[in-house]
Order: structure tokens, then C-alpha cells, then sequence
């Protein structure tokens, strides 16, 4: 379990990480018209990035109401997710991002991994449907890792992402 907190780490040098790595991510993604490679992309940038995300994805929505997993990075997630069910599911059925500052304080929190702490969960949406077409997942194993700077960052790789497709694997 991880106690002394190196993390937030100052907000100046987090929001000048954020600023490089969207315009990281704006640039593998141009030209891009694979969806499943924009995710592994994204989540791959965003995993490396921070010390304190370690496991870093997606949940896409597969069949209604319904996550799975993949693309992602750190250790096995659990499979499916209902809508609903978990942090991933209340952010897809409340289709607003949700912090968790301590994961045992939320109720239904499904536990991948015991050493998980506090995560968020941004969702990403349709612009044409308004439809959650996938929820982008970060866990740290130290407690409160998130703040408004992430929100604010990770919604906007979030819309980024769903700009360039803006139906994910929903027909
Ligand atoms: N913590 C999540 C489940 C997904 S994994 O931990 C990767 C949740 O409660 O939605």
C-alpha cells in the first residue's frame, strides 16, 4: 500500500505534462481511422505519463448498457461492467465523470485490484448520439490521485478521441 504521497505533484508541472501530452496525442492520432488503435494509443500515452496512474483504459460499450475492457495498460481488469455497476458503470449511466478519492467509500466498487486506492472514470460520449461510446478508466494506488486538473485535462482527450469517432463501435 502506498501512504507518503508524491502525488498531486505541483498543479504547474501537471498541467504543462497534460498540455505536451495532448499535443502528443492530437498528433499519432491525425490521419488515424482505427478505433481500437486510437485507444491503445491513448491509453498507452496516458499510462507513461503519470507516476501515480497504474492501470489506465478503456471500458468500451459493446452491446447496450453493457462495458468490456480493452485497450489498456497494468494489471487484468475485470472483463464486462454493466451500466450501473462500479465506478465505470455509475460514470456511464450518469454519463458524468466520476472521482473516487477513496475507493472504499464508494459503494460497489469493484475491485480489480487490491492495492487500487482511488481512480477516476471519464465518459466518453457521442456528439452526434449523446451516447456513452466507451468510459476512459484511471486507478492509483495512492489514495485522492485526482483532481480538477485531471478532470479537466482527461475530458478533453476524452472529446478529442470521440470527435475523431464519434460512434465508437455502436452502429
Ligand atoms: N474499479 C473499477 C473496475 C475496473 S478496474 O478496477 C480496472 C470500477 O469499480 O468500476
Amino acid at each position: 500500500m502506498l501512504e507518503s504521497l508524491p502525488y498531486p505533484s505541483p498543479a504547474r508541472e501537471r498541467e504543462e505534462q497534460y498540455a505536451d501530452l495532448q499535443s502528443r496525442i492530437r498528433g499519432l492520432l491525425t490521419g488515424e481511422g482505427d478505433w481500437i488503435s486510437a485507444l491503445a494509443t491513448i491509453a498507452c500515452e496516458l499510462h507513461h505519463a503519470f507516476d501515480a496512474f497504474h492501470w489506465t483504459g478503456f471500458y468500451r460499450t459493446t452491446a447496450p448498457d453493457l462495458l468490456r475492457v480493452g485497450p489498456y495498460q497494468g494489471g487484468h481488469g475485470c472483463l464486462e461492467i454493466p451500466f450501473g455497476q462500479g465506478v465505470c458503470g455509475h460514470a456511464a449511466s450518469t454519463k458524468h465523470t466520476t472521482v473516487v478519492p477513496d475507493v472504499d467509500s464508494f459503494t460497489g466498487h469493484i475491485a480489480c485490484s487490491s492495492s487500487t486506492r482511488s481512480e477516476i472514470v471519464v465518459p466518453v460520449l457521442s456528439p452526434s448520439s449523446g451516447q456513452v461510446i466507451a468510459v476512459l478508466d484511471v486507478d492509483s494506488d495512492y489514495p485522492a490521485a485526482f483532481d480538477e486538473i485531471d478532470v479537466r485535462h482527461l475530458e478533453k482527450i476524452v472529446e478529442l478521441l470521440a470527435e475523431q469517432f464519434p460512434h465508437g463501435e455502436i452502429l
